[in-house]
């Protein structure tokens, strides 16, 4: 049964996307520069778990004992959410022995995945203290404590040692974070030479600036879109090699398209992170986050690199 005000939040957000014909979460110096209170308030609601769960119940899951794929419409956070997700592990060079390490690791659905998917041990990181309670609470009922571990701290400076890491990977987090040299320069101290890094972001497209606010940010205050053509040059130019770098709009386009299909038919969006996360603010954040894709203000991209020796 809908409780009442989930149902004006899903029921809202649904009529923007049926209006706008957009779904999904589309989503864009030095360290220790940045204010990132900002950008940890945009995240933070005080009651995602109390949300979370009335979705599941609304979906009629057991909160408590839910599966990957019932959560996965809610903690991959990210554009195209589960789907991109396990696009981007079709790429990764992953051993069960493997220590890896998940930047910006949200509520922990893309990490519990890549432990499940290559039985490897997965440690995230995030800024936002409720998205590591609320991970550290799911990777608990999923079963997942002895592999997937989250710490709550600044991807510029990460308490881990040099070469802790055989591989990395980030999923929509570099949108939020100024300094990008600075980024990948910490990234590559905690890989070992060799290590593998693979990023799905939210680039800056041709088509102009995005309005705000969008999934990702408030206002453009804490959006720091980078060029695919800059991401590559800065990642060069801190000591990684590109294997591939590629734009993922028809990826998105396809999804968005398939999602409003199921919206028209009445059922849910098939991605519901956004909606969880931002609650009556999803509505106007998934707007412009559609309409920046549309018009290729915003472009998905997905990176592998590798950690020069
Ligand atoms: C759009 S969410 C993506 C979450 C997760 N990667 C996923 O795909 O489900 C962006 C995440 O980046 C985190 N983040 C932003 N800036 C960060 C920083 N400087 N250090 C660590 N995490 C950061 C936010 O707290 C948020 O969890």
């Amino acid at each position: 049964m809908s409780t009442p005000r989930l149902t004006v939040v899903v029921t809202r957000s649904m009529e923007v996307l049926r209006d706008l014909a957009i779904v999904g979460n589309i989503t864009g110096g030095e360290p220790g520069m940045e204010p990132t209170s900002g950008i940890a308030d945009h995240y933070t609601s005080g009651d995602l778990l109390e949300r979370l769960e009335e979705h599941l119940r609304d979906d009629g899951v057991d909160p408590v004992r839910p599966t990957l794929e019932e959560l996965a419409p809610y903690d991959q956070f990210h554009a195209r959410g589960l789907e991109a997700t396990e696009d981007m592990a079709r790429h990764l060079p992953v051993s069960g022995t493997d220590r890896i390490l998940d930047i910006g690791s949200g509520l922990g659905g893309p990490a519990r995945y890549m432990a499940r998917r290559f039985g490897c041990r997965v440690t995230g990181i995030d800024l936002t203290a409720e998205f590591c309670e609320v991970a550290r609470l799911l990777t608990a009922r999923l079963g997942f404590e002895e592999r997937v571990t989250v710490e709550q701290g600044d991807a510029l400076a990460m308490p881990f040692e040099d070469g802790a890491f055989d591989g990395a990977y980030s999923m929509n987090v570099s949108m939020n974070i100024r300094p990008k040299r600075a980024f990948y320069r910490e990234i590559h101290r905690v890989l070992k030479p060799g290590a593998w890094l693979c990023l799905s972001e939210v680039a800056q497209g041709p088509g102009g600036d995005p309005d705000y606010p969008v999934a990702w940010a408030a206002s453009a205050a804490s959006s720091f879109l980078s060029t695919p053509e800059a991401t590559r040059a800065d990642l060069e130019a801190e000591g990684f090699r590109i294997e591939h770098l590629r734009d993922t709009s028809s990826e998105a386009h396809e999804f968005a398209a398939r999602s409003r299909a199921v919206v028209e038919a009445g059922g849910k969006p098939l991605h519901r992170a956004v909606i969880l996360v931002l609650g009556e603010k999803a509505g106007v954040a998934m707007a412009n986050s559609g309409r920046a894709m549309r018009d290729r203000r915003v472009l998905p991209i997905e990176v592998l690199s590798r950690r020069q020796s």
